[in-house]
């Protein structure tokens, strides 16, 4: 695992869009694992951003997201496939049949998380997994008790996550009480996963999932185990971290990240045109 704390929460998304940039530019059949939630919805503006502006092209790409509730039909306002078709798909040139949610509405739930994994399988696995993290310590909606090896299934919403979500209902009892989800072993299937936490409430469980002890009660803390993962984090949230010191140092030296320094100052939202693809091209990807 790696850790790379940035200045602020633009520089902490900049960096994740640039990765998932590079990937889309550089591997042929791009297979990318994607996640929902506030933090990602800047990730996916800044990805939109460098497709209208720098001609980032999604056409080779394929998607498959983390999860999705049970009994929300993809129209559903509060449903993940509604949130990725307006936050990406419809601004992208991807086409929507290679963008796939499990169905939270199937009549049968455990034969659709069996399909789903099988068309994670048939696209020859994911590339690039995205993640965040939740309060409980949740990627994908993997919560406490998620055992390591887990596949994807159908899994009762914790507590702390409904709390969590519960703004983007109105209500807490609005909130659908299960999902499916990706296990902690698709997740960790993906060639390349990338974390990105922001902001002070992550702070926490940040530093409990990078630098505590290996615990089904924190499924982010699987991630260890993972040979390329990389957690991206602003300042805030890394703010718990005792070796933050540490990962700053290994993140200056290391000569993979050379690329991402050399790129200009980020300016999200500016309408200036501050970094185009060229930069990305510099050096062949880490
Ligand atoms: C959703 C997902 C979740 C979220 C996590 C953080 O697809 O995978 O694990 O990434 O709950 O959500 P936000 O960004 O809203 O704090």
């Amino acid at each position: 695992m790696e850790v790379v704390i940035q200045a602020n929460t633009d520089a902490a998304t900049e960096l994740v869009a640039r990765i998932v940039a590079r990937e889309v530019q550089t591997n042929p059949r791009p297979v990318l694992g994607l996640a929902t939630g506030r933090t990602m919805e800047s990730v996916y503006a800044r990805m939109v951003q460098m497709h209208r502006k720098e001609g980032l092209d999604f056409s080779a790409c394929r998607t498959f997201n983390l999860d999705e509730y049970v009994g929300l039909p993809g129209n559903d306002g509060h449903a993940y496939r509604h949130y990725m078709n307006h936050h990406l798909v419809r601004q992208v040139n991807i086409a929507l049949r290679n963008t796939h949610l499990p169905d939270g509405t199937a009549a049968n739930l455990e034969a659709e998380c069996e399909r789903y994994e099988g068309l994670i399988d048939q696209a020859g696995g994911i590339t690039l997994q995205l993640l965040g993290i939740g309060h409980s310590g949740h990627i994908g909606f993997n919560e406490p008790l998620s055992a390591f090896r887990s596949r994807t299934r159908v899994v009762a919403l914790a507590p702390t996550t409904i709390r969590q979500n519960a703004p983007i209902f109105g209500r807490a009892d609005k909130v659908p009480r299960s999902a499916i989800t990706m296990g902690v072993g698709t997740i960790l299937d993906g060639r390349r996963c990338v974390l990105l936490a922001t902001g002070e409430d992550k702070a926490e469980i940040i530093a409990r999932a990078v630098e505590g002890p290996l615990t089904s009660m924190i499924s982010a803390s699987a991630l260890q185990l993972h040979p390329d993962c990389t957690v991206v984090l602003d300042e805030a949230a890394a703010g718990r971290l005792k070796k933050s010191d540490y990962y700053r140092w290994i993140y200056t030296s290391e000569p993979k990240w050379d690329w991402f320094r050399k790129l200009p100052p980020v300016v999200i939202g500016s309408g200036r045109n501050t970094s185009s693809l060229e930069d990305c091209r510099l050096e062949p990807a880490p």
